[in-house]
This record gives C-alpha cells, sequence and structure tokens, in this order.
C-alpha cells in the first residue's frame, strides 16, 4: 500500500505525467472533476471540428456520394481496422456496429450455431443485465438451451463449465466493481471442454491492456461510450477470431453481411470475417464522432495509461481507507489495485444522496443500487490532484452531513 499522498505531492506528480497533454485534447470544465468515464467518456475537442466538417461538406455538399468519397459506407471497416490495432486482433476480425445488446444476441447464436449436441450458456448472475436478458431472449427462442449463472447455480463461472457448455459469456471486467477476471485462463478451461467464450469488454477497452489474440478467445464485444470516447449512444463493436470466420451464422441477416450488398440479391450470403455481424445502416455522425475519440487514444500504450491509473485508483482508494471508513464507507471493489480496472465502488446505506452533494461540489461519480457509489478512474484525462481532491470532497460531505440536504434525497430517473 502506498503511504497517504499530500495534495502538494499529488501536483508534484501531475507535473511529470507523461499523460499530461491528454487533457488538454479534451472538453473538461475547469474545477470539475469527472469520475464517470467509465459511463460516458468525455468529448474529445477534435470531434467539434470532425462532425462539423461532416455536416457541412460531405452531408451539405456531398450528399449520397460521400458514401464513397468520404468513406461512410466503409466506416464500419475503418473504425474496425483501427480497434483491432488497438484490442490485439487483426483488421478483419473486428467490425463496428449496433449497440453491444444486439452484438451480444448475435454472437450468443453464432456461438450455438457452432455448437450443436451442446445446450449450455453459462455466465454471471452479477453480469450486466443487457448480458443476461439476451441469453434469457435467446434461450426462449431455443427450446433446448440451459442457462447456468455463477452466483445462482454455482459460486463461481469455472465451476459450472462441463461437456455440455455450448458457450461461455463472460465480462471482462465487473462493471459495478471493476472487478478484472482472468478471461485467459477462464478461455483456457473453456476450452479444455470444448465451449466458447464471448468476452465483454465493456470496462476493459480502454481501461486495461485488452489482447484478443493472446487472451483466445471466441468472439467479443463491447462499447465506444466509455473509455473509449466516442460519445453518448456510440456504436459498439463485435469481434470474431479468425479461426471461426465462414463457420457461424447470425439471425439479423441484413444487407450490410452481405457478401456483395450492390448485387441486391434476394438470398442471403454472409460478408467475410467479421462483417458476417454487421445488419444494417450505421448512425453516420455516431461514426464518424467516435473516430474522433480513436484519435485521442490511438498512440497511447494501454500498458503505460494503465499503471497510471493503477497509480491513481490507489491514492483515491488510500486517502478514502483513512478518511472515510469510520463515516460507515465500505469497499466494493478489490482492494488489491491489481484485481480492478482502477474503479473504485464504495458501499453505503446513503449512497445515492452522497453522491448528488458530490455532484453538486463538481465531482461526479454515480451510483447503483443497492448501496454502491462508483467512482471511474480514466487516467486519460484525470490528474492526480483530481483524485486527492475528490477523496477530500467526499471526506468533506460525510463530515458535514451535507448528504442530509433535501435536495440530495430527489430521486433522479439516471442514478
Ligand atoms: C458490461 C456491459 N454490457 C452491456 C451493456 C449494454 O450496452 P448497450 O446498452 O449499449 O447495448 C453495458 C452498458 O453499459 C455494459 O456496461
Amino acid at each position: 500500500m502506498t503511504t497517504l499522498l499530500t495534495r502538494q505531492e499529488a501536483i508534484a506528480l501531475d507535473q511529470s505525467d507523461p499523460f499530461a497533454g491528454k487533457r488538454q485534447e479534451f472538453a473538461l470544465e475547469d474545477g470539475k472533476i469527472y469520475l464517470c468515464g467509465n459511463s460516458l467518456g468525455p468529448m474529445p475537442k477534435r470531434v467539434v471540428e470532425t462532425v462539423h466538417n461532416t455536416l457541412t461538406e460531405d452531408w451539405a455538399k456531398g450528399l449520397i456520394t460521400s458514401q464513397n468519397t468520404a468513406g461512410w459506407w466503409l466506416l464500419s471497416d475503418t473504425l474496425g481496422n483501427r480497434l483491432a490495432a488497438l484490442l490485439g486482433a487483426d483488421a478483419e476480425e473486428v467490425v463496428v456496429s449496433d449497440s453491444t445488446g444486439l452484438n451480444i444476441y448475435k454472437t450468443l447464436h453464432a456461438a450455438l450455431s457452432m455448437q450443436s449436441g451442446r445446450n449450455t450458456i453459462v455466465s454471471e448472475l452479477s453480469s450486466f443485465p443487457t448480458d443476461l436478458y439476451m441469453i434469457e431472449g435467446v434461450a426462449s427462442l431455443l427450446n433446448h438451451v440451459n442457462i447456468k449463472l455463477a452466483g445462482r447455480d454455482a459460486d463461481t463461472i469455472e465451476q459450472l463449465i462441463d461437456d455440455d457448455t455450448a458457450v461461455v459469456l463472460v465480462n471482462q471486467v465487473d462493471y459495478r466493481s471493476g472487478e478484472i477476471c482472468d478471461i485467459k485462463s477462464l478461455t483456457a478451461l473453456a476450452h479444455s471442454h470444448g465451449a466458447l467464450v464471448i468476452s465483454d469488454v465493456c470496462h476493459s477497452a480502454g481501461a486495461i491492456p485488452v489482447n484478443f489474440h493472446e487472451e483466445n478467445v471466441d468472439f467479443a464485444v463491447g462499447c465506444m461510450y466509455k473509455y473509449l470516447n466516442g460519445g453518448p449512444g456510440a456504436p459498439a463493436f463485435v469481434y470474431a477470431a479468425k479461426r471461426h470466420h465462414g463457420k457461424f451464422k447470425q439471425p439479423l441477416t441484413g444487407w450490410h453481411g452481405h457478401a456483395e450488398p450492390f448485387k441486391f440479391e434476394p438470398g442471403y450470403r454472409a460478408a467475410q470475417g467479421a462483417n458476417a455481424f454487421l445488419t444494417g445502416t450505421q448512425p453516420t455522425l455516431s461514426q464518424v464522432a467516435m473516430s474522433a475519440g480513436l484519435d485521442v487514444i490511438a498512440d497511447v500504450d494501454m500498458h503505460d495509461l494503465y499503471d497510471k491509473g493503477k497509480r491513481l485508483s490507489e491514492i483515491f482508494a488510500n486517502l478514502i481507507e483513512h478518511w472515510c471508513t469510520s463515516y460507515g464507507i465500505g469497499f466494493y471493489s478489490p482492494k488489491d489495485v491489481n484485481k480492478r480496472n482502477g474503479q473504485v465502488s464504495l458501499t453505503h446505506q446513503n449512497g445515492y444522496s452522497i453522491i448528488q452533494a458530490l455532484i453538486a461540489r463538481g465531482v461526479t461519480g454515480d451510483f447503483r443500487q443497492p448501496n454502491i457509489m462508483r467512482f471511474g478512474i480514466t487516467p486519460l484525462f484525470l490528474r492526480y490532484v483530481d483524485v486527492w481532491d475528490a477523496a477530500h470532497h467526499l471526506k468533506e460531505v460525510l463530515e458535514t452531513n451535507e448528504w442530509q440536504e433535501e435536495r440530495f434525497n430527489r430521486k433522479n430517473l439516471v442514478t
């Protein structure tokens, strides 16, 4: 455990931070501390010009010809290629498409289509609800499919994997706690039983080093709007390992996933590689916007960035442990910094109101039922002094009982 830092020492760390310049690439307001980059990343400044150009030149003047001249038609591919470089994959293995939820639906079907005779989907009860709902939806259409969940049918996901397992859908990082799963070992275990693995990387892509080839996962899905700063509602992405290309089927067979869409054939023939997961027309403006997020992270070494994230996370956690535990604050994230993606999740029975009081002070975190306060640690734009100040604000909110004010107890739709 590192010793407790002073604010001056935090400022000194910022002065020697090799990522310090990255913060300038985002539109972040002075005096605000944004600890929700694990939910929606901040806006890269360059997105304004990028989208403005698309509106005023490519849409206003180029109109439909921009499908060719501005590369609109190929954006799912070109963005997928850039992601592949970041996520340890080859270009034809990643494509940008639809939402994470829809990609889960497609990859679950794809994996099941390759596993005849196997009937079980294994996942985690603590998974993000969409993952569970998609599993339920798929199983409701395929009568032979069973669902086994860690936390309900056994303690751990490893205990559930057997020779009947068709596919394991697992989060590389847990959205509530930030806990990292050893996806490489889990995949090796699943493969030893003949099962396939789909990795949900929503909370790992852009936060920790992700390498699909090294992890040897079969499929992966993830979103762009969190650590990859692609903007609100940015389309998601899907990975399909090359060894499975041409071997899986997915049910949402639209014209963008056709081998030759401009032949307008009445029958479906799947496109090559991960492009077989494409369905229909994508939100071009959102795709253009997300390219700006990729520009910011493109030259970053993810190992170095994760190291900075761990330092920030440890400093924040140490300060809180020292200052706040006597006020009923508990740790929900793993205490070992190497086991979390940077995110620090704390518990308190009045967590919702405490988060509202922090937001009023300019420190944005979020709240998840029943009592979890999440603080996203995103080293691309956060400074050491930010995490120091955020912990100090939390201490003051607790010390003064500020969170008890009536205005902090009104429930918002989004928490
Ligand atoms: C881990 C995880 N999986 C899936 C989803 C669902 O993503 P979407 O609503 O974009 O389909 C989310 C959303 O936050 C998530 O955090």
